[in-house]
């Protein structure tokens, strides 16, 4: 099987647009688990542009699947996930100066500042993955600094107009490089009803995280109902 994590970020961005209180992403959680999801994923920004403290304090406390926290790799939101407490965190880029040319973190630039960030989560019991592009050097680069897991980020797949073979290729070599490895290898980003089949058939692959596609999907038909359609096309993959 291969695992869902449905990331709520969205609902908060609508209830960030009028500054109220709905819709909740803590109550969308609930209803995502109720669908399928096998766990909860959210962003925390430094910017707070949707999902606040606020949100990740709740989830921890009412999230019965498992809590995935993504963050920027700086002190101030280590020392909120030491506190905060998720299952799992998934550092992202959210400076342009950490990124790769195709958009994941860039380990190999950044390897120092990466240990020290992982040491500290997976000392307190939370497994860490990065976020990285389909590229052998960056995936070597986050098991020498000692993640988990990594991310592979599914973008460039989701991005190609036309035949995407070629870019679906680079992600299921880069996960059965990460496998080899001995790291746990997610995906994720871009990912919607349409494309996601022959990346959620890739074997190493355990967990897909995704977000706005179902979100834009929930408006329409419910949150429940749009995590399930989801879940089923997973299930269809694996066969
Ligand atoms: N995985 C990571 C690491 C992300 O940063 C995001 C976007 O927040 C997602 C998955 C989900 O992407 P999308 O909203 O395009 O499904």
């Amino acid at each position: 099987m291969i695992r869902l994590g449905v990331n709520v970020d969205h609902v908060a961005t609508v209830r960030q647009a009028r500054g109220i209180d709905a819709p909740d992403p803590v109550e969308a959680a609930f209803l995502a688990e109720r669908g399928g999801a096998d766990g909860i994923t959210v962003h925390l920004r430094e910017d707070r542009r949707h999902i606040q403290e606020r949100d990740v304090e709740l989830l921890r406390q009412r999230v019965k699947t498992k809590l995935n926290l993504e963050m920027a790799v700086t002190p101030e939101m280590v020392g909120l996930a030491e506190k905060l407490r998720p299952d799992d965190a998934c550092f992202v880029p959210e400076r342009r100066e950490e990124l790769t040319t195709e958009g994941g973190l860039d380990v190999l630039t950044h390897r120092a500042k990466v240990q020290e960030a992982v040491k500290r989560l997976q000392g307190r019991g939370i497994r860490v993955s990065l976020f990285v592009d389909p590229q052998e050097n960056q995936i070597e680069a986050s098991r020498e600094v000692g993640a988990h897991g990594v991310e592979i980020h599914t973008g460039r797949y989701c991005n190609a107009v036309g035949d995407q073979t070629k870019e679906c290729q680079e992600v299921a070599s880069a996960a059965s490089f990460a496998h080899r490895l001995g790291l746990e290898v997610h995906g994720g980003h871009g990912l919607n009803y349409r494309n996601v089949l022959p990346i959620a058939r890739i074997p190493e692959i355990v967990e897909l995280n995704i977000g706005h596609s179902i979100i834009a999907r929930a408006v329409m038909v419910g949150m429940e109902q749009a995590v399930r359609e989801m879940k089923d096309l997973l299930v269809r993959a694996r066969g």
